[in-house]
């Protein structure tokens, strides 16, 4: 997938500040919001927006976003290195999150810039020296390449400039090595590891159909034909429970029956890629399940106000990052097929960190349904993604 000839421009899980018209841009969300309390546990005693299911208002929540983003940038941000606090992937997750706050926010994105084109040049550049002598974005963890492939498909699609586009497409041509090599099927986690975790194959999916969206003849159908590949061995796979919770692994050491727990992200890549999978390959079916899937997790995935939790435990510092993934890719299924449901959720967990999980700092703690513990990089830019969703849902 190497020669790219007249790029479509498609607006697939993201908001692109150049396409106002967009039919799929946040305005054009359904301006009915949720008129059920019960369901939207409201965080204040009444909401002067009748038809909304909390009163905090756009304005706000885009001041919070605003807020975060400068402490994740005063903080975090190495300007040496390129990336927050020297996290890999986590940094491919935040630069993520910054594509899509400066999608909707004009006034980030003369920052914004400066830092995707500081990151393409310094992070390959610290993978080199600390990944065992290999460039650009290719390390030996198919995972960590498929979040910085989605990462520079974002900054592709807010700056329409190649590189980044390219970027990806040289980092999916290597993710694709990994298939089917692992004992239970699918794409590898580790190279050279033949068992593991599957959140690789969610991004491998994720990256394919993201990249179908954006490419067109054979380079679409080379995408299209690896995306419609690993769903089928996916939507097999058992991964997806009958309780339509996404495992994070299968027993490699038996029968490769799902085992461990349904992270938060699993849910999360998943929908997000289907509803990528839906644009590229139009069927109801992908919506419906990822709605599903989406339901599942905020009826159980969460606390008893219905605050998103992770059940394994809210400090393991990679694992904090899960949250603010899975409210992302809601988003994205917020785009493709809005429910008022999931725009409820999404303002419930912000107002949740914002008013419980910060520090005086404007720092959010690891876990949004607590007081504020600690901060960390990984916390920040997880709770920006929850942040900026509201953002886009309550426009
Ligand atoms: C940025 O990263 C470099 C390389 O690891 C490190 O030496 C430096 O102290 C970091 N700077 C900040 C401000 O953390
Ligand atoms: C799974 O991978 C680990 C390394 O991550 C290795 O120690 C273990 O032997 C592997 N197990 C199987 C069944 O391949
Ligand atoms: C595989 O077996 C090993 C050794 O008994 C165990 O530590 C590991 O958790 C098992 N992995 C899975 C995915 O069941
Ligand atoms: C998801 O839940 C909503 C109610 O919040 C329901 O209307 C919808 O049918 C559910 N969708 C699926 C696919 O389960
Ligand atoms: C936290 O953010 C608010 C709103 O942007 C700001 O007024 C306040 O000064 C910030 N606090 C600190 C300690 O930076």
């Amino acid at each position: 997938m190497n020669n790219i000839v007249n790029i479509l421009l498609l607006v697939s899980c993201a908001y692109i500040a150049t396409a106002a018209t967009d039919a799929r841009s946040p305005t054009s969300l359904p301006s009915s919001r949720s008129s059920s309390a019960s369901q939207a546990t409201n965080l204040q005693a009444s909401s002067p927006l009748k038809s909304r299911s909390t009163s905090t208002t756009n304005a706000e929540y885009l001041s919070y976003a605003q807020t975060a983003f400068e402490v994740l940038q005063n903080t975090w941000y190495n300007q040496s290195t390129g990336l927050w606090d020297n996290q890999w992937w986590n940094s491919a997750n935040a630069l993520t999150t910054l594509v899509e706050l400066s999608g909707l926010d004009p006034s980030i994105d003369s920052t914004a810039q400066v830092v995707y084109s500081n990151m393409y040049a310094q992070a390959a550049i610290w993978n080199l020296h600390n990944f065992g002598g290999v460039d650009s974005f290719i390390n030996s963890y198919y995972d960590d390449e498929g979040w910085w492939a989605l990462a520079w498909i974002k900054v592709y699609d807010q700056t329409q400039n190649q590189i980044y586009l390219q970027a990806a497409i040289d980092i999916f041509d290597d993710m694709t090595t990994g298939w089917g090599a692992h004992i239970c099927g699918g794409l590898l986690w580790e190279k050279g590891n033949k068992n593991n975790s599957v959140i690789s194959d969610e991004l491998f999916l994720s990256v394919a159909a993201h990249l179908a969206n954006r490419l067109e003849g054979t380079d679409k159908q080379a995408g299209l034909k690896w995306a419609l590949m690993e769903w089928d061995w996916f939507s097999q796979s058992g991964l997806i429970n009958p309780d339509y919770l996404v495992m994070d692994s299968l027993n490699y050491n038996y029968s490769c029956e799902p085992t461990t727990l349904p992270l938060t992200y699993n849910q999360g890549v998943t929908l997000g890629s289907l509803a990528a999978l839906n644009e590229a390959a139009p069927n109801n079916v992908y919506l419906t399940i990822a709605k599903a899937i989406a339901n599942a997790t905020i009826n159980t995935l969460v606390d008893s106000n219905g605050i998103l939790k992770e059940f394994c435990c809210d400090k393991d510092l990679d694992w904090v990052q899960f949250k603010g993934i899975f409210m992302r890719n809601l988003l994205c299924l917020q785009y493709a097929s809005p429910e008022n449901a999931f725009q409820a959720f999404i303002e419930k967990n912000t107002d949740s960190i914002w008013r419980n999980a910060q520090n005086g700092n404007n720092e959010t703690g690891s876990a949004w349904h607590v007081p504020f513990n600690t901060a960390s990089v990984q916390a920040q830019s997880s709770a920006l993604d929850c942040l900026v969703a509201a953002v886009a849902v309550s426009m």
